[in-house]
């Protein structure tokens, strides 16, 4: 299929960027309500606003295209159209509690394969892209990792699931993360987990995520140079490219030592 990059580009830089804008304008006046989705999960007015603004602008111009979205769409199957994964606000409970981290998260996969990202961040004015073979940008200036590091001056970042019925095994991880790497950071987006690996202020993200938290981020961190992998078994049944159970994303040379430090005896 012949895509034509730089106008793909081009819509999701342009979507994501009116998306910031929306988050902005709600939180500048006060224009939002919060409420539960599931037991724990918080789904904001704001949230739903943007998932509609971007759903109506992706079919609109792209009308044979797929959209999997956290909001509208979470339980599509990925077929042989081009789909875009949305996620509208990625950290959620950080936009309702007035902190920065926050983003929108874009991304187009192709024939099954991450083709480009997008992570727009308004309050921390910062803008992340990345097209497959084409490199990992942040404000226009490119990102390149650099791999000089070890477990102890590693800074590594997780989150935590809504579902608080297993929280064991993580603390566990914590506890191994903490003895041996420098420290650990919940941010609250993991869109800008990856993101921030990429731009080389984080050496190692891990976590189980949906495939709307991963699917820009995780292209971005890779076309950086991060490798990607798991920590553990794979148990949902998204495709892998798209499955974000049990993901290590970090610099090529913590790749073993993270998932010794991560495996639970
Ligand atoms: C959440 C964030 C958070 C991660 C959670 C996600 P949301 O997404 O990415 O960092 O730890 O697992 O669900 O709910 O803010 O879109
Ligand atoms: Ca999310
Ligand atoms: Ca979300």
């Amino acid at each position: 299929m012949t895509l034509k990059c730089e106008e793909l580009l081009a819509f999701a830089l342009r979507i994501a960027e009116q998306a910031a804008t929306m988050m902005q304008q709600a939180r500048e006046t006060k224009a939002f309500s919060a409420d539960y989705k599931a037991d724990h999960e918080l789904v904001t007015s704001t949230d739903l606003a943007i998932d509609r603004y971007l759903c109506g602008e992706i079919s609109a111009a792209y009308p044979s295209h797929c959209i999997l979205s956290e909001e509208s769409s979470p339980n599509l199957l990925l077929g042989e159209a081009p789909t875009w994964v949305i996620d509208p606000i990625d950290g959620t409970v950080n936009y309702a509690h007035q902190h920065r981290h926050v983003a929108v998260s874009i991304a187009l996969y192709v024939d099954g394969q991450r083709f480009l990202g997008v992570v727009h961040a308004p309050f921390l004015e910062e803008c992340y892209w990345a097209v497959k073979g084409q490199g990992a940008y942040l404000n226009g200036a490119r990102l390149k990792l650099t791999d000089t590091v070890s477990l102890r001056n590693a800074l590594v970042a997780t989150g935590f699931p809504y579902q608080k019925n297993a929280l064991e095994p993580l603390i566990k991880r914590v506890s191994n993360v903490l003895h041996q790497c420098q420290d650990i950071r919940r941010n609250g987006s993991a869109a800008l987990d990856l993101c921030w690996l990429a731009a080389g202020r984080l050496q190692a993200y891990y976590e189980s995520v949906k495939p709307w938290d991963m699917a820009a981020g995780a292209l971005i961190a890779c076309e950086a140079g991060a490798v990607l992998g798991r920590y553990d078994d794979v148990t949902s049944d998204w495709p892998l490219e798209i499955n974000g159970d049990a993901l290590l994303v970090c610099v090529p040379s913590l790749y073993e030592p993270m998932q010794q430090v991560l495996a639970l005896d």
